[in-house]
């Protein structure tokens, strides 16, 4: 399917059940497992309970799990339950975990995530680290740790390049790295975080610089067989309305400059996916969402997301008593006829119905449990 597809009209269901080659790696379906924060892994490690959340999800059809959010170094974030990918206990848990997914006959990537400023001055994770990022400032301007140094910059490029090592020899099918919603790499992006004055900030190819130096050490690290997912977005968890790429000229450039340093995925973050990222476009481009537009400017496959099958953003899963109910499923259909996406993410619908992808592909639409924010509170 190409992008000119538009007067085919409607995708059916039946079509995003149709598999899809990432590079080496074929997915069956073109539904994805968001990564979805959960805090359910004491000391970093994942339990017995995490491994079959995720298994549950694999048996149930959805054809690439992204796992949550995880640690590269012990400077990543604030958590202490959240998963790592370093430490002996940490490792041989995920190899358990990857050999749940695989007899389940799912495919796996894990989040690779360094939280940057965002990690605060408090954090209960290795509390006596410092907090590093491009200019100690957080997405919502607030002063948080301080500016990384060009060394401390190479270790964590060497973290995540260790993290993305051990995640291939653990089984993982992909890695995906988290340059989305304001933490590390995102920060590094967006000129609003990062007032860097050395070869690492001031125009967008320098503050692309550091993201695509990761990637390079990650693609070295892997391999070039590997599937390397980036994430990204205009938005931060501070500033909904911020851009890092103002035009598709910006994007081309950005998004450019990381798939030449090995990225062969982009997974692009929208709260809804069916909105355009350039609506000033001219023509029938004005319509494209953002990952429409990143298959467009680079020519490689690309992840959507956004409120699929939900009438609510995102946001009410941070919300006491917070619902989203069901919606339907045309504008993905629509977006998938154009050809804006290979794979669509879906996060809260999988954390309330681990089964949804088995019932949409059978059309058991009745008995999709909508979101409840309540149900963050267990591994359902
Ligand atoms: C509870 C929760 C935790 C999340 N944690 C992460 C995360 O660790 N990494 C990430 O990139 N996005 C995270 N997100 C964003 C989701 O991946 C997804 O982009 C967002 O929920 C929109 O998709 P949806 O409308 O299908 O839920 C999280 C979202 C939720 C609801």
């Amino acid at each position: 399917m190409t992008l000119e597809s538009t007067e085919t009209g409607r995708a059916t269901l039946a079509d995003l059940f149709t598999p899809v080659d990432l590079g080496a790696l074929r997915v069956p379906n073109r539904f994805a497992m968001a990564p979805m924060t959960r805090e359910f892994s004491p000391e970093g490690t994942v339990t017995d309970e995490v491994i079959s959340y995720y298994a549950r999800r694999a048996a149930a059809g959805v054809g690439l799990l992204i796992t949550e959010g995880v640690y590269v170094s012990e400077d990543s974030g604030p958590s202490i339950r959240v998963p790592r990918l370093f430490g002996e206990p940490q490792l041989e848990a995920w190899k358990r975990l990857v050999e749940a997914v695989h007899a389940e006959g799912g495919l796996i990537a894990p989040q690779l995530w360094h939280l940057g400023a965002e990690r605060g001055d408090h954090p209960q994770y290795n509390s006596d680290l410092p907090t590093l990022s491009p200019s100690g400032l957080s997405s919502s301007g607030k002063t948080r740790g301080r500016a990384a140094t060009i060394a401390e910059l190479e270790r964590i490029r060497d973290d995540f390049a260790r993290a993305a090592a051990a995640a291939k020899a653990a089984g993982f099918d992909a890695v995906e790295l988290h340059g989305a919603h304001g933490y590390l790499l995102d920060q590094f992006l967006w000129e609003g975080t990062n007032r860097r004055e050395d070869s690492y900030g001031g125009s967008l190819e320098a503050r692309t610089r550091f993201p695509a130096e990761v990637a390079a050490a990650v693609r070295a690290a892997v391999g070039p067989e590997m599937p390397v997912i980036f994430r990204f977005s205009q938005w931060k968890s501070g500033d909904y309305t911020a851009r890092i790429a103002k035009t598709p000229a910006e994007l081309e450039l950005l998004l450019g400059a990381l798939a030449e340093a090995g990225v062969s995925v982009f997974h692009a973050s929208t709260r809804r996916h069916w909105e355009p990222a350039f609506p000033e476009a001219e023509g029938p481009e004005a319509q494209l969402g953002l990952a429409g537009w990143a298959k467009k400017v680079t020519g490689l496959p690309s992840i959507a997301v956004g409120s699929v099958g939900l009438n609510q953003a995102f946001q009410v899963a941070f919300q006491e008593g917070g619902r989203a109910e069901t919606a339907g499923l045309e504008p993905l259909l629509d977006q998938f006829a154009r050809g804006e996406f290979d794979l669509m993410a879906v996060g809260r619908v999988l954390l309330s119905d681990p089964a949804w992808v088995a019932k949409v592909r059978d059309g058991r639409f009745g008995e999709i449990r909508s979101f409840h924010a309540e149900d963050r509170e267990t591994l359902s």
